[in-house]
């Protein structure tokens, strides 16, 4: 059976009407691919279709504040391709008079771009041979061929990208990279795909081989880290509160939060306290609000809020109101919507 020709006829008839996929625009195009990394398509959806309606240009993200752009990031998560996304787009509008680069090559410069996006950008909108190698990719090779190599390294990218080239029709690249995708986005999925649908079936080494469970080969190499954050939500008389900026590097940057203690092991009442009253003199209670678990790809992040009633009127404190248009981290931002009235 021919590999690219069976694939291709299956995503002709089982493609998902997309978005992105009715435009070659450069603009919509870049958009699409760095909200859909590490995102499924229905939870990236509704960012593109914010952000397109908010910024229909590259001019028009490029002109607006940095915080808008996270407060629309907002729940998406991994927040430097946010702030990428919009360095990016200054550059290309400001530098470039609003045009993309139109090749693999120059793609790869712009920040936030890496051999994935440049190579989407590449194909979707200049149709330049160039093989997307993402998660779905290195799946459906390295099962149609039993590849045992683990995709954790950085040289399964090399050994993918030529299969994919080599397979790859030179006259229409588009659709074959949307094809790799879709196939492993679909049909070839991570766990018990149903194979004996597959019109791939006939050709799948790795079905032959009983191993379709055990391919990919990936590596866990990264350590999760436990981390224990103190967020003190200061209530003054006014029922208002304070936020500050994260302006640390790591996690969250740019994003507000409640004022934090960040300890070694979880915290308790009596650990607690004593910080507060130093930091806030005037507290009259403090009082443990909500304890929530929040996984991060390399983080546990183990969170309490801590409620802490403080007399007279906090300088800086703003109402809920104010508090709705600031880009928070989605754990905080849930605690505030789900909290704030009765907290
Ligand atoms: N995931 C990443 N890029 C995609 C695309 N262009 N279509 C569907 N899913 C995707």
């Amino acid at each position: 059976m021919n590999f690219t020709k069976t694939l291709i006829a299956w995503y002709l008839r089982h493609k998902r009407d997309l978005p992105w996929r009715h435009t070659t625009h450069p603009y919509h195009i870049w958009l699409s691919e760095i909200m859909l990394q590490q995102t499924r398509v229905a939870q990236g959806m509704p960012y593109y279709f914010a952000f397109t309606e908010a910024f229909p240009t590259v001019f028009d993200l490029a002109n607006a504040p940095e915080e808008k752009v996270l407060k629309l990031w907002q729940g998406l998560g991994y927040y430097s391709r946010a702030r990428n996304l919009h360095k990016t787009a200054q550059i290309v509008a400001f530098d470039f008079g609003g045009n993309f680069p139109n090749n693999y090559h120059d793609l790869l410069k712009l920040k936030g771009v890496g051999e994935y996006t440049a190579a989407a950008i590449a194909s979707f909108s200049f149709n330049e041979a160039v093989p997307v190698v993402d998660g779905n990719v290195f799946r459906v090779l390295a099962r149609y061929f039993d590849i045992g190599t683990d995709i954790a390294n950085a040289s399964a990218k090399k050994e993918f990208s030529a299969l994919a080239l080599a397979l790859m029709p030179k006259d229409d690249p588009a659709i074959f990279n949307q094809a790799m995708m879709e196939f492993g986005a679909l049909q070839c999925v991570p766990k018990n795909p149903d194979c004996g649908v597959c019109p791939m079936n006939s050709g799948c080494l790795a079905l032959k081989h009983k191993k379709v469970n055990q391919l990919p080969v990936k590596s866990k190499k990264t350590k999760v880290k436990n981390r224990f954050l103190n967020y003190l939500v200061v209530v003054d008389e006014n029922g208002n509160s304070v936020i500050q900026k994260r302006t640390a590097k790591g996690i969250w940057h740019n994003l507000y939060e409640f004022p934090l203690i960040e300890t070694e092991t979880e915290a308790d009442l009596e650990f607690v306290l004593p910080k507060v009253a130093t930091l806030f003199p005037q507290t009259l209670s403090v009082s443990e609000s909500k304890r929530v678990n929040h996984k991060l790809t390399h983080q546990n992040l183990n969170i309490v809020f801590w409620k802490i009633e403080v007399a007279g009127v906090l300088e800086n404190a703003i109402n809920y109101d104010a508090l709705q248009t600031f880009p928070f981290p989605i754990v905080i931002h849930n605690f505030i919507e789900q909290n704030w009235k009765d907290s």
